[in-house]
């Protein structure tokens, strides 16, 4: 699936950027394949809008602030968050003509990160589990460009086969590689995939992350998956410990993303520093890069051919196919490759 191609994927919020990077001024990123310019606005809110200006086109992300609007950098035109021209210096008129104007996009600002949304968004954004809670803090891991397709990046954050392999050096069982079973409870917007899976603790004996020392230990694992992008795992550990990642891998364009990637934790900087919870991470993650920086961008699991289905039956990377294509059908669209 070729995510920049399907138009129902520009209706949802996706984070693109912590709020703190728009603290000294506008900023250019890229979401599906479009060029975007993000703000803060007289309030101090975040703005999206296309980074194009409808003068002579030059880049808005390279221009300054003005009362809360992107004043562009070739003449000094203005736009406000909804896109309108508020200020055109090289004229009398007071209120600038309703036709200059730039295309603008839903944002919005939660989690320390700016979410913004290309089209109308159809669902809300993504309400985490333990982000009130007051018995858990937040650590930020990772924000950073990920060569390998958002979907791809997602579909293996559900892919139970891949961990006794990949993370064989750290908690995978290479030995005992079935994979566990897994419960699925379907929802409008996603699903909860539920399995206890037996690890081993051999990365902690290097990171102490985890304030255990055991050799083997078992997560009791939900993992949620928001469509699309998105997913939070919480782990549950013998010792009462839970840490719950959430990872969103925002498409830049069909072969890269963004991962946003942090933490809820139930315990505090006292038992383990946040940098010991993000090195344990880190090692992790690069763990599943090297294999997923080279593999195809547009080739989807096979449903149809059943490749899968001899995995395990329940899988969800699968159920996670199905929706997406239900997705693309009730919106007219066809799967674009
Ligand atoms: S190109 Fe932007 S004001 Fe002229
Ligand atoms: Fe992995």
């Amino acid at each position: 699936m070729l995510q920049t191609k399907q138009k129902v994927l520009r209706s949802f919020y996706y984070p693109v950027m912590p709020i703190a990077d728009l603290q000294d001024g506008p900023k250019p990123f890229k979401i599906m394949g479009e060029n975007i310019v993000l703000w803060l606005d007289e309030e101090q809110k975040p703005a999206a809008a296309i980074d194009r200006c409808c003068h002579r086109t030059a880049k808005l992300s390279k221009g300054e602030l003005r009362n809360g609007c992107i004043v562009c950098p070739y003449h000094g035109w203005s736009f406000n968050r909804d896109g309108k021209c508020t200020w055109f210096p090289q004229s009398e008129l007071e209120d600038p003509p309703k036709v200059y104007k730039i295309q603008g996009y839903h944002c919005e600002e939660r989690y320390g990160y700016v979410w913004v949304a290309l089209a109308a968004p159809i669902t809300e954004l993504p309400k985490f589990r333990y982000s009130d809670n007051p018995e858990f803090r937040k650590v930020d891991e990772f924000y950073e460009v990920i060569h390998c397709a958002g979907l791809r990046l997602m579909e293996n954050s559900f892919d139970v086969a891949h961990v006794n392999f990949v993370h064989k050096n750290t908690f995978g069982d290479v030995d005992n590689p079935k994979p566990p079973k897994v419960t699925i409870t379907s929802n409008d917007w996603g699903f909860e995939a539920y399995m206890e899976i037996p690890v081993h603790n051999k990365l902690n004996q290097e990171v102490k992350a985890l304030n255990m020392d055991a050799d083997r230990t078992v997560r009791k694992q939900v993992s949620e998956w928001f469509m699309p992008f998105i997913r939070q795992t919480n782990i549950t550990y013998p010792t009462g410990l839970i840490h719950s990642i959430v990872t969103c891998t925002t498409p830049i364009d069909d072969d890269t993303c963004q991962l946003v990637q942090f933490v809820y934790r139930n315990d505090r900087e006292e038992d383990v520093p946040a940098t010991s919870i993000i090195a344990f991470d880190r090692k992790v993650v690069d763990e599943d890069m090297e294999v997923l920086e080279t593999t195809e961008t547009n080739v989807s699991l096979d449903i149809t051919k059943k490749l899968e289905n001899h995995m395990l039956s329940d899988h969800p990377g699968i159920l996670m196919r199905k929706m997406l294509l239900a997705l693309l059908e009730k919106h007219g669209e066809q799967e674009v490759y």
